[in-house]
């Protein structure tokens, strides 16, 4: 949720500010700007809008220089207007701040700076920072040392970068809010996270909370609050160029629905033992004993992340018999749980810098309980605070609307669950090995199901004029259900409601005419005589059907509906396969209705305000 960019070196830093925010854009985009300073001035321009209108702003100004901050925003405090964009300056505009978070203690910061004189240009929280730091240096303090100060400051999450006119360098800053240094060779880079760093420098450090950059062309240090000295590791980047680029396809969302039989293999790659069956992860080997022993198991989450977590939730407790529940990571916090010191719990991410999940984690671990983060992004907050974990290795997922990080969270999860079944010995071995062979096809059965696209294009096409849908389903359909109507909404802005198929008549039946059209999720694992009497009454309504299920399933040949067929597979796998019509329904349903597919209004990817 908005994104940093800096660059410190011997190009122009504008164009590579632009290009950076062109990638970092998916994090926000209401608003952008950038500022960059040669050795005599320091010049900003802003805009409303995507990154786009402030590249031609900036194509008019021409403004030079080597060194430069940049941010897209995604609205907190204060509407998307220029004033409200960032990089934000103090009163004489030689320090300009980007940030990313919220300061919760920016009213009181405010107030004092008013009294002192200080006048305010924006509605944002952000604005206090180049004050504060303009009042300390006015103290007589260096720069470094008058952020110092600032940070002592604030309270709240934020991830800074900070540039001064009068100093050849620039300052990054991290609490709460991801930030990463990219190394370059006599230059660097400040930036929200690695993709505008991928083909540009080789090594990266993530910054840790409460580090404080200052970085040169050819040189950086951090140091913490106290002005210590303090040494992060170098990384390598390990994504490939092509892994950002949308490759033919008219939408990053379109690339990765269908990247699919692709990103499952890499999720699963070297996790199969070809010699024994066996199910390997590395990241849990020395914590085996604890996942093996645990009492409950508790998925935690936010979005679609947290209906990969519900759909787990059913499947462990069904196949391992140990307590199992999902909850959306928001809630679980503010309702001061009760920590199953013996249990385990899972934080599911696709960015892994969620703001919600990364507090209830803090709040688990400062409970004494286990947390085993199941992230994409190597690296993330996420994947650092947790105890131990798996990576999904999906690869980058750059349109807002989460599609293949769901497929492969849902894969992992399954490979989790029969790995501790067998273990436990509550699936025998040939059960085991059966769904273990399945998951091996999954990938060909992934294919098969995109093959439907032309079909779903043509319903989407269809729907066009329909503002409300129902996704409906049972058991493990539920959560899949959920899944539908969430990418629905938030991409298309058609209303769309998941429900469980058998609280229809507990009044969303009241809804049902010919105007809504119901989704129903008819797989083999959930009970389908009870959702054939579900249907049922929906047609005796006159509300149109269009039913996902199984492809040798024929009971409800009798009803009227639109069939899409999902190729056979172990039930528990299913939600893999029937998850994606429904991302092929919500993309088409975009495309149709002429709206942004990546950058849907009012959402950002990556959620690092709670
Ligand atoms: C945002 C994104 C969703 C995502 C959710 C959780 O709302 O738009 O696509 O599911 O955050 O994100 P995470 O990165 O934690 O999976």
């Amino acid at each position: 949720m908005c994104g940093i960019i800096g660059y410190i070196g011997n190009k122009e830093a504008g164009d590579i500010l632009i290009e950076g925010l062109q990638k970092l854009e998916y994090r926000g985009y209401d608003s952008a700007g950038i500022c960059v300073a040669d050795e005599k001035s320091i010049s900003r321009t802003r805009s409303v809008g995507k990154v786009e209108s402030l590249k031609e702003k900036f194509a008019l100004n021409k403004h030079k220089g080597t060194r430069g901050i940049g941010h897209t925003r995604w609205a907190t405090h204060g509407a998307p207007l220029e004033k409200n964009a960032h990089p934000h300056s103090d009163l004489e505009e030689k320090i300009y701040v980007a940030h990313n978070g919220v300061l919760e203690n920016y009213k009181e910061l405010k107030d004092i700076l008013q009294k002192k004189g200080y006048t305010f240009t924006s509605d944002t929280d952000t604005e206090v920072i180049p004050h504060l730091i303009n009042m300390y240096k006015a103290e007589g303090v260096n720069i470094k040392e008058a952020i110092i100060k600032t940070v002592k400051c604030l309270t709240g999450a934020y991830g800074l970068a900070v540039i001064d006119k009068d100093e050849e360098c620039l300052y990054a800053v991290k609490n709460g809010s991801p930030l990463v240094l990219g190394i370059g060779d006599g230059e660097m880079y400040i930036s929200s996270d690695e993709i505008p760093l991928i083909g540009k420098v080789e090594n990266t450090v993530f910054l840790s909370d409460g580090d404080i950059a200052e970085i040169r062309a050819s040189e950086y240090q951090i140091f913490d609050i106290n002005n210590f000295i303090v040494e992060r590791e170098v990384n390598e980047i390990q994504n490939e160029a092509e892994n950002i680029s949308k490759e033919g396809f008219a939408y990053f969302m379109e690339k990765e629905i269908f990247n699919q039989p692709q990103s499952i293999k890499d999720s699963m790659r070297g996790r199969i033992s070809k010699d024994n069956n066996e199910i390997i992860f590395g990241g849990l080997m020395d914590h085996w004993g604890k996942v093996q022993n645990a009492t409950s198991i508790n998925f935690i989450a936010c979005g679609t992340s947290y209906h990969a977590g519900m759909v787990a939730a059913y499947n462990f407790e069904n196949i391992t018999r140990v307590s199992s529940r999902a909850e959306y990571a928001s809630e679980f916090l503010y309702r001061h749980p009760v920590i199953d010191k013996s249990g385990i719990y899972v934080a599911i991410s696709q960015s892994g810098e969620t703001k919600d999940l990364l507090s209830a984690i803090e709040y688990i671990k400062k409970e004494g309980g286990t947390v085993m983060g199941l992230v994409n992004v190597v690296g993330s907050s996420i994947s650092r605070i947790t105890d131990f974990g798996i990576h999904i290795h999906a690869g980058p997922e750059i349109g807002v609307a989460s599609t293949k990080a769901f497929t492969s969270q849902t894969l992992l999860l399954s490979m989790l669950a029969i790995k501790l079944a067998k273990d436990k010995g509550t699936l025998t071995k040939e059960e085991y090995i059966g769904i273990k062979n399945e998951i091996l096809d999954i990938p060909r059965k992934i294919q098969k199901v995109l093959s439907c696209n032309d079909d779903i294009k043509k319903l989407a096409e269809e729907h066009s004029d329909k503002n409300n849908t129902l996704f409906l389903g049972r058991g493990v359909d539920y959560p899949v259900a959920l899944e539908g109507a969430l990418k629905l909404k938030e991409i298309s802005y058609v209303h769309a409601e998941g429900y469980p198929a058998a609280e229809l008549k507990h009044g969303v039946i009241a809804l049902i005419d010919k105007d809504m059209p119901s989704i129903v999720l008819a797989t083999k694992g959930t009970n389908i005589n009870k959702v054939l009497g579900n249907v049922e009454e929906i047609n005796a309504r006159g509300g149109e059907i269009v039913m996902i299920s199984d492809e040798d399933q024929d009971v409800f040949s009798h009803i009227p509906h639109t069939r899409i067929s999902i190729p056979n597979t172990h039930p528990i796998l299913t939600p893999i396969l029937s998850a994606i019509p429904l991302q092929l329904y919500a993309y088409h349903s975009v495309v149709v209705r002429g709206r942004n597919v990546d950058q849907p209004r009012n959402l950002a990817k990556s959620v690092t305000v709670e």
